[in-house]
């Protein structure tokens, strides 16, 4: 056994591993903001993830191989990660559990999570953390994921040479990042809209919500490919440089996108009613903050506000943060890493 008697500093990088897109980024603490030291994204296939479990981490590995080798700028340097689960997957709670002993707490935390997660416990697990003592008592945060997609993530991790410093949940990261770079003043729907999932939390000076929706921009890119009979590279390419914003394509793209973005909006309306319905707080939302790659694509956040009601802007995690040597993001990636900069905030905290 190797005894470590020099201190060496271990970073970790910010790895968000989507559905179809895997998204880094390593930051480093010094100064006034936080330096970028390297980012890059690289898709993978579809198949590779199941029901939020890696069931082809080979698959994936191969496909980030050349990322891994050359960031698309600068460079990680790190080998440990700070990844995210998707958040459907996640179970969070706040438990208000009478004062006792610390010894006690993890048993207790285990009869909680019977009661409210509807997941055999050995088929998980569980952390938790006390959040407030009072005198009456305590507020114990509580964590769990199933052990299948937490075991394939350091699977996917092993294999790529990688140390695994926290799985957080993906919205917990992507909710940290738009904090950090824009205080939320008043009661704001955070929404991810990735490649098949919505994401959504609300944010009333603390996440309040979570909540998901089956549907992302993959949906959006086969329907274009069914109403148009077009292939799917063109398919994305209308969608990244036209989506339904004004162009020649509008009256086709809306007559396709038209039905399933309604959709969308619908759900979210839905997931907004809840809360302000039954929420302990009563407070209305007043603004909705977009982020993921879909967030990029022209003409949709119009169309958001539109039927939605609510002012709705783009993400910039990437504000507040100082890339000196690297270039910048470009206009258009810039909100699909929110999360792994959510990730990667976490630097020098882990
Ligand atoms: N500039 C753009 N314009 C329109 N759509 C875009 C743009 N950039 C990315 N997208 C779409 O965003 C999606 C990928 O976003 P993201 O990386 O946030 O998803 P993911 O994390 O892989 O998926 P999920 O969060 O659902 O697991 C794809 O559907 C892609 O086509
Ligand atoms: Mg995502």
């Amino acid at each position: 056994m190797r005894i470590p008697l020099v201190y060496r500093e271990r970073p970790i990088f910010g790895f968000d591993l989507g559905t179809r897109t895997a998204k880094m980024i390593q930051l480093k603490p010094g100064g006034k903001h936080m330096q970028v030291m390297g980012y890059g994204y690289a898709t993978f296939p579809g198949e590779a993830i199941t029901e939020g479990i890696i069931v082809d981490p080979q698959e994936i590995a191969q496909a980030l191989a050349p990322l891994m080798k050359q960031m698309s700028f600068g460079k990680i340097t790190a080998t440990r990660v700070a990844a995210a689960l998707p958040v459907a997957k996640v179970f969070t709670r706040v438990l208000e559990l009478p004062p006792m002993n610390p010894a006690d707490l993890g048993q207790a935390v285990r009869l909680e999570a019977e009661q409210y997660i509807p997941v055999p416990l050995p088929d998980l697990y569980i952390d938790y953390e006390t959040i407030e003592t009072g005198a009456d008592h305590s507020e114990v945060l509580m964590v769990a994921a199933p052990r299948a997609i937490v075991d394939s993530y350091i699977k996917l991790f092993d294999l790529m040479g990688l140390e695994v410093a926290l799985v957080d949940s993906s919205m917990a990261a992507a909710t940290r990042a738009i904090v950090a770079s824009t205080p939320l003043d008043k009661p704001t729907l955070v929404a991810d809209i990735g490649s098949t999932s919505i994401d959504l939390t609300v944010h009333d000076k603390v996440i309040r919500l979570t909540d998901t929706i089956a549907m992302g921009g993959d949906n959006l890119t086969q329907q274009l490919m069914k109403d148009l009979g077009i292939g799917r590279e063109q398919a994305s390419e209308i969608k990244y440089k036209f989506g339904t914003g004004p162009s020649g394509l509008q009256p086709k793209v809306m007559a396709s996108l038209g039905a399933p973005l309604k959709k969308m909006c619908d759900e979210m309306r839905r997931v907004i009613k809840y809360y302000q319905d039954r929420g302990t707080q009563k407070r209305k939302i007043e603004a909705i903050i977009v982020s993921g790659g879909s967030a990029s694509m022209p003409g949709f956040l119009e169309y958001m506000a539109a039927q939605i009601n609510i002012p709705v802007t783009v993400a910039d995690p990437w504000a507040g943060l100082e890339s000196k040597h690297i270039q910048h993001v470009s206009k258009y990636d810039a909100p699909m890493y929110t999360t792994a900069i959510g990730l990667a905030r976490l630097e020098g905290k882990l």
